[in-house]
């Protein structure tokens, strides 16, 4: 499905026109589609075992519109931090639907998990299951947990994405995974649940996450027979999104692995899918701010900038750009760059698009996941709103925090003053 697409001329969400709500909303902004969201995670669902849970990965887009969308679809969450347990649980998501994950859990957010009442706790070593057991032993309870291994596999993306291999900071390797789940089952507090992996992020290559489940299945059984109690089996997410236009990576495909490899076996499967759900849904429209002439290039430069989108100075991501209005038939060739000075602060290169002059929009397109929760303020810019699209409807579900707003956090110290 496109919920971004041209009517009368005009690139819409839904059935809003983008350029009506840019002059209402001010540019840039990120603008998300309610059915995008919702057909993703439908997607998932249908297509994976019945009984799964679908664990939304929070940090590709924490928006609390977003969040509550896919919960009312029956999303549940992977949370990395007590902000975004904090979130999920606003934005309606049951506790007994949250994954925490992530490398360094604090102890004052593993005690609001446990007074939460979360699903699972996903533990990356030793030193976490100890501080966990303490923890749960304060509040008298127990913590049900699956220990995250590192299947040593590691799929082809990004160097910064992936997380797989065999020496990386997640998860423990591998040939000690049962040490780790032998301290386990010592600790009186920790409640042996079920096992965890995450491979990587973007991945296209079934055959990776392939390799991964089947090495992931094999040590549950394993440990099932050692007297493990491990009913559930987290696959992590990681599903990549087409970017370039190439065959996109499928959900059918990678549901139909993951069913036949756990045909026959009793456990409740838990998948923790951010990007695949999240990145087609947004788009980032910026307004042209001045087209520029170089020796041999044209410059776009945008309102936008990297501080609202980084993934493409940071990962060297492509997102496709399109002009908002598509007009005529003349067209020219750009650099497509942000007003930030970094010579990094661009998008994309030699962009062939109608001609464009100062004043028109474009749309930065699949920028739903990994787009407004990376943003920063970098150079004091504002932090651009987030608006959601239902049908004919639209609201702006984040302001736009200003630059006022920005200068009133900083203090001069009594020194100062
Ligand atoms: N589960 C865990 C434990 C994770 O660390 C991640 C992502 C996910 C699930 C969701 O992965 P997804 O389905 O979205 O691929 N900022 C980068 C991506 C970083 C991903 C970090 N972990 C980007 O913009 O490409």
């Amino acid at each position: 499905m496109n919920a971004f697409a041209y009517r009368n001329g005009s690139l819409h969400a839904e059935d809003v026109d983008l350029a009506t709500l840019a002059d209402d909303v001010g540019t840039p902004f990120y603008c998300y589609s309610t059915s995008a969201l919702t057909h993703n995670f439908a997607r998932f669902r249908d297509a994976l075992p019945k009984g799964a849970l679908i664990a939304y990965a929070v940090k590709a887009n924490g928006n609390l519109a977003v969040l509550n969308t896919l919960a009312q679809a029956g999303a549940g969450a992977d949370v990395v931090s007590g902000g975004e347990l904090k979130k999920a649980l606003a934005a309606g998501i049951p506790a007994s639907r949250i994954v925490f994950s992530g490398v360094g859990k604090t102890r004052a957010e593993m005690k609001a998990a446990l007074e939460a009442g979360i699903h699972q706790f996903n533990v990356e070593g030793e030193p976490e299951l100890e501080a966990l057991n303490d923890v749960a032993a304060s509040l008298n309870t127990h913590a049900p947990v699956a220990i995250r291994v590192n299947p040593d596999v590691s799929p082809d993306t990004h160097a910064k994405i992936s997380t797989g291999g065999a020496e990386t900071k997640f998860g423990v390797p591998w040939k000690r995974a049962r040490d780790v789940y032998a301290l386990a089952a010592k600790l009186p507090a920790i409640e042996i649940a079920g096992i965890a992996t995450h491979i990587g992020s973007q991945i296209s290559d079934l055959a990776a996450f392939e390799t991964a489940f089947t090495r992931l299945i094999e040590l549950a059984k394993d440990l099932r027979g050692q007297g493990h109690a491990v009913s559930r089996i987290d696959f992590g997410g990681g599903l990549g999104v087409d970017y370039s236009g190439d065959a996109p990576p499928d959900v059918q495909a990678y549901a139909h692995i993951v069913s036949r490899l756990t045909q026959g076996l009793e456990a409740q499967l838990i998948f923790e899918p951010g990007r695949a759900i999240a990145a087609d849904a947004g788009v980032l429209v910026s307004r042209v701010l001045y087209v520029k002439q170089g020796e041999s290039r044209n410059f776009l430069v945008l309102d936008a900038g990297m501080n609202d989108l980084l993934r493409p100075a940071l990962y060297d991501a492509h997102h496709e750009i399109v002009a908002v209005a598509d007009a005529g038939s003349a067209r020219a060739v750009y650099d497509i760059v942000g007003p930030v000075c970094e010579t990094a602060d661009l998008f994309a290169r030699n962009c062939d698009m109608p001609l464009l002059k100062s004043g028109d929009l474009v749309a930065i397109l699949k920028t739903g996941a990994y787009g407004a929760a990376m943003a920063s303020a970098y150079n004091m810019r504002a932090i651009a709103p987030e608006v959601l699209v239902k049908g004919a409807q639209w609201a702006i579900v984040r302001p736009r925090i200003n630059e006022d707003e920005l200068v009133g956090y900083d203090r001069l110290s009594p020194w100062q003053s």
